[in-house]
C-alpha cells in the first residue's frame, strides 16, 4: 500500500459536475483540507467543468463560501489563496458539446507545457453520464499515459443493476485498465474502516478468536436520522438494499470477515473481500421474516422535529413499495464462519444516527461456575464508525465489595475524545489515496459484480414471496418485526435505543471537544 507518502508530482484535478452539490460540499473542501495539512504537491491545479455559464472568478467565490461552510478545518486565507489560484472553470455540456473536450484537452496541454502531466478525473455527475464522459475522454486521447498518470474516479452508484453495472464496466475497462479506475464507496474512506484492519491484524489477541469457535454472532448497523431528502426520484428506484446494503454494508461485512491478506495491497485485500461475498449463503427460495424484514417510514418526529413519511417525499411514486429499512440475517459458508449469523440493520429516519459493528463472543465457558450468583456475560468487541469513532471491549470483572457480583468493564478507546474531531473526512482520504495511486480504498469490479449478483437474487426472492413492507414511524427503532428477527434466535440488537447516551453515560464520549 503506497500510503504515508506525501505526493510530490504536480497534478491536475479535473472535476466533471463542478456546479453540483458534491463539489461544493465535499470535493473542494477535501482539497482545501489536504492543502491545509500540506499533503499536496507544490504544484497542483483544478479544472472545474460544469454546464452553467460561470466565470472562473464566480466559481472561485462560490467555492470559498463552500469551504467556509463545509470544511472541518478553520479557514486560512493563505491556504485558500493557494487552492483558489489554481482553479479554472470551464463551461460545457458533457454530452452535447463535443468541442468542450477539445477545450479541455487544450487546457491540459497548456498545463503540460508547464510540467504538469498527471491528471485525476473526478466524475461527480449523474450515473448516466459516466459512460459518455469516459468515452469522450478516450476519444480525445485524454486517458493515454504518455508522460504522466491518468486516473478516473467514479462516484456511486455504479450502475442500477448488475446488467447496467457490467455494461458500464465494459466501457470503462475498454478506455483504461482496472488499476486506474477508482470506484467510490465513501465508507472505505472512513477512519474506522482502516482501523478494523489494524485492530484485526496487528494485535495477536484477536485473530485466534476471530472464528466460529469463539464468536457467537456479528451485528452491523448503519442507522440514519435523515430521510431521502431531495433524492426521492433516485431512491425510489433504488431502495435500501441497493443504496446501503449492496455497497457500504457489504464492505463492512467483508472487512470484518475476510481472511488476512498476504499483503496490505489493493489486489490482495480485494481478493479476500470478494471471497467473503462469494461465500454468502443464498437466501432460501421461500423467504420469510426469519431472514429479512423490510420497512418504510411514515411521518413522525426526529430530533424534535415533525418530518413527512416516505410516501410524502418529493418524487416518490404514489403508493411506492420501496423499502427504506432492512434487517437481514446472513451466513458465510466458509470454514471460519460456518454457523455464525451476521445480522445487518440499516434504515432511514430512525431514532439515532450511528454506524457500528458489534462482535459478540460466545457465552463464557466458566459461566456455570458462577451461575447461581453471578451474571457473567459474553464479551463484546464493538467498533464505532460514526458519529463517534473508536472501539471498546467489554469484559466481566468482579464488583468490588463483600459480595460476589459481576460487572461489565469496558476497555474503551474513543478516538474522538483522544484526538478530537480531527479524523480526515472520507473524501479527503480517498482523493489523497487516488493521487498516491493506492486503490485499495476503492471498490474493485469483481467485488461489485459479486455483490450485485447477490442483491439481485435477494430482490427477486423478495418479489416472488411478496414480502411485506412494514411501516414504521420516523424517529422509531424501525419495525417490530426486525426486533423479532434477532430475538427469535435468543439474541438482541445492541444499543438499539440510545447508543450515544449509552456512551456518554460511560464517560467515553466527551461532548465538549
Ligand atoms: C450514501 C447513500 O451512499 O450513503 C445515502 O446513498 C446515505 O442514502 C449515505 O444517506 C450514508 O452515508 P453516511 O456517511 O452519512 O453514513
Amino acid at each position: 500500500m503506497k500510503t504515508g507518502v506525501i505526493p510530490e508530482k504536480p497534478f491536475v484535478f479535473v472535476i466533471f459536475g463542478a456546479t453540483g452539490d458534491l463539489t461544493g460540499r465535499k470535493l473542494i473542501p477535501a482539497i482545501y483540507a489536504l492543502a491545509y495539512d500540506n499533503l499536496l504537491p507544490e504544484n497542483f491545479r483544478i479544472l472545474a467543468i460544469g454546464r452553467r455559464d460561470y466565470t472562473s472568478e464566480t466559481f472561485q467565490n462560490m467555492m470559498e463560501e463552500a469551504v467556509r461552510e463545509y470544511s472541518q478545518k478553520c479557514f486560512m486565507e493563505k491556504v485558500w489563496e493557494r487552492v483558489k489560484n489554481g482553479i479554472t472553470y470551464i463551461n460545457f455540456d458533457f454530452v452535447a458539446d463535443k468541442d468542450g473536450y477539445f477545450r479541455l484537452k487544450h487546457a491540459l496541454d497548456n498545463l503540460s507545457e508547464t510540467g504538469i502531466h498527471n491528471h485525476l478525473f473526478y466524475l461527480a455527475v449523474a450515473p448516466g453520464l459516466f459512460a459518455p464522459i469516459v468515452t469522450e475522454l478516450k476519444k480525445n486521447g485524454l486517458l493515454s499515459e504518455g508522460n504522466g498518470w491518468k486516473r478516473v474516479i467514479i462516484e456511486k452508484p455504479f450502475g442500477e443493476n448488475l446488467e447496467k453495472a457490467a455494461a458500464l464496466n465494459n466501457i470503462l475497462t475498454d478506455a483504461l485498465p482496472e488499476e486506474r479506475i477508482y470506484r467510490i464507496d465513501h465508507y472505505l474512506g472512513k477512519e474506522m474502516f482502516q482501523n478494523i484492519l489494524t485492530l484485526r491484524f496487528s494485535n495477536n489477541i484477536f485473530e485466534p478468536l476471530w472464528n466460529r469457535f469463539h464468536i457467537d454472532h456479528v451485528q452491523i448497523s448503519i442507522a440514519e436520522t435523515v430521510g431521502v431528502g431531495s433524492r426521492g426520484g433516485y431512491y425510489d428506484n433504488t431502495g435500501v438494499l441497493k443504496d446501503m446494503v449492496q455497497n457500504h454494508m457489504f464492505q463492512l461485512l467483508s472487512i470484518i470477515a475476510m481472511e488476512p491478506p498476504v499483503k496490505l495491497d489493493s489486489d490482495y485485500i480485494r481478493n479476500e473481500k470478494i471471497r467473503v461475498i462469494r461465500a454468502l449463503r443464498p437466501f432460501p427460495v421461500s423467504l420469510s421474516e426469519r431472514e429479512i424484514v423490510l420497512g418504510q417510514y411514515t411521518g413522525g418526529i426526529v430530533n424534535g422535529e415533525a418530518v413527512p413519511g416516505y410516501l410524502q417525499e418529493k418524487n416518490v411514486a404514489h403508493g411506492s413499495k420501496t423499502p427504506t429499512f432492512a434487517a437481514l440475517k446472513l451466513w458465510i459458508d466458509n470454514y471460519r464462519w460456518q454457523g455464525v449469523p451476521f445480522y445487518l440493520l440499516t434504515g432511514k429516519r430512525l431514532n439515532r444516527r450511528n454506524a457500528e459493528i458489534v462482535i459478540q463472543f460466545r457465552e463464557p465457558l466458566g459461566r456455570k461456575l458462577y451461575n447461581d450468583y453471578c451474571d457473567a456475560r459474553s464479551n463484546i468487541l464493538a467498533f464505532r464508525i460514526q458519529p463517534y469513532e473508536g472501539f471498546y471491549f467489554q469484559i466481566n470483572a468482579k464488583k468490588p465489595g463483600n459480595f460476589y457480583e459481576m460487572i461489565q468493564a469496558n476497555m474503551d478507546y474513543c478516538q474522538t475524545t483522544t484526538y478530537g474531531n480531527n479524523s480526515p473526512e472520507a473524501y479527503e482520504k480517498l482523493i489523497l489515496e487516488a493521487i498516491r495511486g493506492n486503490n485499495s480504498l476503492f471498490t474493485g469490479w469483481d467485488e461489485l459484480n459479486a455483490s450485485w449478483y447477490y442483491i439481485e437474487d435477494l430482490e427477486s426472492k423478495i418479489n416472488r414471496n411478496s414480502l411485506h413492507i412494514h411501516q414504521y414511524p420516523a424517529g422509531s427503532v424501525g419495525p417490530e418485526a426486525a426486533v423479532r428477527l434477532i430475538e427469535n434466535d435468543g439474541r438482541s440488537w445492541w444499543n438499539m435505543y440510545d447508543s450515544i447516551n449509552f456512551c456518554k453515560e460511560r464517560g467515553s464520549i466527551n461532548e465538549n471537544i
